[in-house]
């Protein structure tokens, strides 16, 4: 379900893979030369998975006992496939059939998020901790600084 008020981390988020799929349609329509568009992709895919992460390191506690482990496990397992389907694209940016397969994934990784972990952090949140992620997810972003895997050992193995 689409919230449409502003507030709504739903919303946010939405927009941002709505922006991250619109980049993947216009490498995808390039005949040549989308060296710019990619670079963009890459730096709003990265923001996405590490402020989306953060929100579930941070807010665990808040899903259902009996799903907690599979939902993160899924949503890093996926989020690692991301990034390889991505890296394989830098490496051959003209190659569309890999723009493509990075695409389909997105779409059925985008599926699976809407139906469980936000609306979960809709229901959950208060309008301050949802608003503390907007400014974040909404902020200029700063190249370079999405350290995913620090993110993850910190959280992860830190207890
Ligand atoms: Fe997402
Ligand atoms: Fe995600």
């Amino acid at each position: 379900m689409i919230h449409k008020e502003k507030e709504a981390v739903n919303f946010a988020f939405i927009n941002d893979h709505e922006q991250i799929l619109r980049l993947t349609n216009l490498a995808i329509s390039k005949k040549a030369g989308s060296k710019n568009v990619i670079d963009q992709m890459s730096w709003h895919l990265h923001r996405h998975l590490y402020v989306e992460e953060k929100l579930l390191f941070t807010y665990m506690d808040l899903l259902p006992n009996d799903q907690r482990k599979s939902i993160i496990n899924k949503t890093l397992e996926e989020h690692d496939r991301l990034l390889y389907y991505f890296r394989l694209v830098k490496r051959d940016i003209d190659n569309k059939g890999r723009l493509k397969n990075f695409r389909d994934y997105l779409h059925s990784h985008l599926d699976f998020e809407l139906d469980g972990f936000y609306e979960t952090l809709e229901k959950e949140l208060t309008r301050e901790e949802k608003k503390k992620f907007l400014n974040e997810i909404n902020k200029p972003i700063k190249l370079g600084f999405y350290p995913i895997r620090k993110l993850r050992k910190f959280h992860l193995y830190s207890k």
